[in-house]
């Protein structure tokens, strides 16, 4: 209970930079818990200095932490030797298989001070609970007579009725916390063989739970409703790739996607969960201090969440919440970390 032990991977861009605030923010929020941080050297600037990208030893190092902190992994996008996402996928999704974070969970919640690019957004509040091993992430597929016009390139989606199932009655336990609605999104009328499953398995589990009211969309009129009108939704699950894509979106309507948090959750506590912002390096704003650190603030909220800290999780929230009120210049990723800190003091 007063021991927490985290593997924090800052990674690459401003990754290491928001870690190292959202680490600030969780050791104030919780004074009486004997808290070490070990950090990893990981990421595309590792890889590209060691030729180490994620090694077994360094996997079963990690699966021994309470929790396990990340920034953002990958390099700029035009270097040709990290072609094909050879870090996110051998790092942060190898990660999320090795572990089984079956449950990728992105809440967005528009702050009445943050404006949404929406000129009427309404009340967002909702939460994504996007499928984390499977859908077309698996890397199964393959190419057939490369380089010639014959080409043929396969990604295939691999759905399992566990994979499913598990995400889904996440889905529904948290809806019942939540305001009772939950909704489907997938892409039945084409996908035709895992829709199936997803809409079987969903009215499956609706039975256990008949406070919840279900629904459907296709992931294309989602993303109408993501912008036209976001508060019709508590609770969506989808897979992998479409809960990737809604997710962005709705880090851009909730107010930015550097308030966007998440949390990668092994459901049955066999392996450490891994809290990452939505956002990746932002190669862009990199050593610059631009980087917002909320949303890695707002994950380690997640964590503490998840390890039986729920009141310094909403602590951390609400200092946030002030902070993003109150902010009237634009900060440095460091002063917002530090105003963070100093209202948890206050509370
Ligand atoms: P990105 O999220 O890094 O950046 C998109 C835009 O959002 C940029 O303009 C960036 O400046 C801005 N942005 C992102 N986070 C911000 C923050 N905290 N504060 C202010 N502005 C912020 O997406 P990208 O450019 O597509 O990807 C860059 C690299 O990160 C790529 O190598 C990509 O593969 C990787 N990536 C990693 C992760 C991850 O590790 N979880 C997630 C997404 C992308
Ligand atoms: C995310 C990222 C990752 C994903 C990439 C970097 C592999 O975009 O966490 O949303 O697609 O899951
Ligand atoms: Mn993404």
């Amino acid at each position: 209970e007063n021991e927490l032990n985290i593997a924090v991977i800052g990674g690459d861009g401003i990754g290491p930079e928001v870690t190292a605030e959202s680490l600030k923010v969780l050791r104030a929020a919780l004074p009486a818990v004997n808290l070490t941080a070990r950090e990893f050297n990981l990421g595309a600037s590792h890889y590209l200095e060691t030729g180490e990208i994620l090694s077994d030893e360094t996997i079963a190092e990690l699966s021994g932490f309470d929790a396990i902190v990340l920034g953002a992994v990958g390099g700029d996008p035009a270097d040709k030797r990290l072609a094909g996402g050879l870090v996110e996928r051998g790092l942060l999704l190898k990660l999320r298989f090795a572990f089984d974070h079956a449950v990728n969970l992105r809440p967005t919640k528009l702050h009445p001070a943050v404006g949404s690019p929406l000129s009427a957004p309404g009340e967002i509040d909702f939460v994504v609970v996007r499928e984390g091993t499977e859908g077309p992430y698996v890397g199964n597929g393959g190419v057939l007579k490369q380089g010639t016009p014959n080409e043929i390139a396969n990604e295939l989606s691999v759905n399992t009725a566990v994979g499913v199932e598990r995400v889904v009655r996440k889905a529904f336990e948290l809806a019942v916390e939540r305001r009772g609605k939950l909704t489907l999104v997938h892409k039945k009328n084409v996908l035709v063989h895992a829709g199936a499953l997803w809409q079987r398995i969903t009215d499956q589990v609706a039975e256990e739970f008949p406070s919840v009211e279900v629904d459907y969309l296709h992931v294309d009129a989602a993303t109408i409703f993501f912008v036209t009108d976001p508060s019709r939704f508590d609770v969506i699950v989808t897979d992998n790739l479409f809960g990737d894509i809604l997710t962005d979106l709705a880090g851009a309507v909730g107010g930015g996607i550097g308030l966007a948090a998440s949390a990668n959750l092994n459901v049955d506590g066999s392996f450490p969960s891994m809290f990452e912002p939505v956002h990746g390096s932002a190669p862009d704003i990199a050593g610059t201090g631009k980087a917002d650190p909320s949303a890695a603030i707002l994950s380690v909220a997640l964590l503490a969440e998840h390890l039986g800290h729920a009141d310094a999780a909403a602590r951390i929230r609400a200092a946030v919440d002030t902070e993003v009120t109150n902010r009237t210049e634009a900060l440095s990723t460091a002063e917002i970390g530090d105003a963070v800190v100093a209202l948890l003091g206050q509370n």
